[in-house]
């Protein structure tokens, strides 16, 4: 399935994802800016943190509630905001869309 980044600064980067991984791991594979993942996707530093586009929020859902106490600690959170790390990869999630913040933390 294909995912694609938006950066702070508008710039797009369509990526191939493998199903089962996570959204984070592709950034990781494919050196995404902005997507630090420091804990290697434990649900516990927020440093994976994306914005879920509107349009596929409803795709992806909301957090967990562990995830949504690490989020307490992301940069900037929005409603649509999720830890990349939580976010499986499935081909119901083809041409997903996430914007990442500015910075992590
Ligand atoms: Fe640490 Fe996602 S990689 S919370």
């Amino acid at each position: 399935p294909k995912i694609t980044f938006i950066d702070s600064g508008g710039e797009s980067r369509t990526v191939d994802a493998v199903n089962g991984s996570t959204v984070m791991e592709a950034a990781l594979q494919n050196a995404i800016p902005e997507v630090e993942a420091e804990c290697g996707g434990a649900c516990s530093c927020a440093t994976c943190h994306v914005y879920v586009d509107e349009a596929w929020f409803e795709k992806t859902g909301g957090p967990s509630p562990m995830e949504e106490d690490m989020l307490d600690f992301a940069f900037e959170v929005r409603p649509t905001s999720r830890l990349s790390c939580q976010i499986k990869v499935s081909d119901a999630l083809d041409g997903l869309v996430v914007n990442t913040p500015a910075r992590q933390g």
